[in-house]
């Protein structure tokens, strides 16, 4: 069993993104991992827009990074890029936060255009934090994910399929990663 960090970077109060996380949250908890969301909004604006790596919610944030095993990623394309609030808390982060931790990224965004965003924009930041390894991740266009009056989700079959193998495959990694540790104590 490992620790999963699950983090959403999207300001919005109706987020997919973040709707979508907690969807996959639920998957890796029944491979039997333990999951901690956190939403990147509700940290303090004034703490993230004015750098203060001492508040003690962003303290308790890093502390979160600190414990975790593995990191999903998860982020809003906004500007052809991830969203300025997730870019926020990781300026605040120490440089080597994702040191030895397995990581998924994932976006939601509105156009294949920027189905790369992932590769060409999250990808290199996530790599100068100092994972062990980061898995294949998925961007999900926002019109294959719908929220009902109910509250349910629903994600387009192809896309539910393809965020089901990169999760699966995240999970496996963790599993590998956890072995490891045991067989060399
Ligand atoms: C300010 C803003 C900028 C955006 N820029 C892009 C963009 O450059 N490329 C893209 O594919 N989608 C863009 N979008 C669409 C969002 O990425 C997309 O709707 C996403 O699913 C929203 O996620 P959320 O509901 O979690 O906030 C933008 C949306 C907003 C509000």
């Amino acid at each position: 069993m490992a620790t999963i960090l699950s983090v959403s970077g999207s300001p919005s109060a109706t987020s997919r993104t973040a709707r979508l996380l907690r969807h996959l949250d639920q998957r890796l908890v029944a491979q039997g991992h333990e999951v901690v969301p956190l939403d990147v909004r509700t940290l303090p604006p004034e703490a993230l827009l004015h750098a203060d790596f001492r508040h003690p919610a962003i303290a308790e944030a890093t502390a979160l990074f600190q414990r975790a095993d593995g990191v999903v990623i998860g982020t809003p394309v906004y500007k052809a890029a991830y969203s300025g609030l997730l870019k926020a808390l990781l300026d605040l982060l120490p440089q080597y936060a994702l040191t030895g931790k397995t990581v998924l990224p994932l976006a939601t965004g509105g156009t294949t255009a920027h189905v790369l965003a992932i590769d060409y924009a999250l990808r290199p930041v996530l790599n100068s934090m100092g994972p062990a390894h980061i898995t294949p991740g998925w961007f999900t266009l926002d019109k294959e994910i719908t929220v009902g009056d109910d509250g349910a989700l629903t994600v387009a079959p192809a896309a539910a399929e393809a965020l089901a193998q990169v999760t699966d495959q995240f999970s496996r990694a963790l599993d590998g990663r956890t072995t490891l540790l045991a067989a060399t104590g």
